[in-house]
């Protein structure tokens, strides 16, 4: 599934070859049990990550493009550029850039931190809590970037979004998703005074 914003891709598709080097032999590396992605999957992840990271930008908005494509009615809730309803608004929007951007920090943290999953789980629990304060946000809204999401991944990965990649995407996307989810429904707990 192509993004369509050729304009960008073609000069954010240079770059080298991420393949990963073969881990070295032995038995294999141990990882904190509440990951769900081998310690193989998760050199691979960050391997891979490396080629979205070149191209950040335009993976964010092309994801959250897709997002509204599927999702109309999704767009009211960002008072920045729900004035934008065609695709082409939205390609062109500094605002909807903005706030893919920051998405995309998010995602960038949340997966270079999955070596450290103290830290991993508090701050996506931290971004999902604040969610809170958004006006009309339900929870069951989160899953609805996971589609748009790999789309996305796979757009700009091209031919290294291979049936293995896309497996490691699909567990690590689903992980940071479920912990958002986490982190939203804790925020709500009394006593837990979480933003
Ligand atoms: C991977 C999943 C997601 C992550 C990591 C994430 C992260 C963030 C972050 C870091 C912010 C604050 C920064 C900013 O306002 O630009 C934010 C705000 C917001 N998010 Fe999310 N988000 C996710 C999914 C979603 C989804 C699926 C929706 C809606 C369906 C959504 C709706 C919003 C809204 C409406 C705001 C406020 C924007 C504004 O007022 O400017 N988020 N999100």
């Amino acid at each position: 599934m192509g993004c369509q914003l050729g304009k960008l891709a073609a000069s954010e598709r240079r770059g080298g070859n991420n393949a990963a080097p073969a881990l070295t032999d032995g038995p294999p590396p141990t990882t904190d049990p509440r990951l769900p992605l081998t310690a193989k999957q998760k050199y691979s992840m960050l391997a891979s990550w490396k080629g979205i990271s070149r191209a950040m930008e335009k993976t964010g908005i092309c994801m959250f493009i897709k997002l509204f494509e599927e999702n109309q009615d999704l767009l009211h809730m960002f008072e920045k550029f729900r004035q934008y309803r065609t695709k082409e608004e939205q390609f062109n929007s500094t605002e909807l850039a903005e706030h893919a951007n920051n998405v995309m920090n998010t995602l960038d943290e949340g997966i270079k931190g999955l070596d450290d999953l103290d830290n991993f789980f508090a701050y996506i629990h931290q971004i999902g809590a604040s969610h809170r304060r958004i006006p009309g946000f339900k929870v069951e809204y989160f899953w609805k970037i996971e589609a748009p999401f790999l789309a996305a991944v796979e757009s700009t990965l091209g031919d290294r979004y291979t049936p293995n990649v896309e497996n490691i995407y699909k567990i690590t996307i689903k992980f940071i998703l479920e912990t958002l989810v986490e982190g939203y429904e804790k925020g709500g707990a009394p006593g837990n005074f979480a933003t």
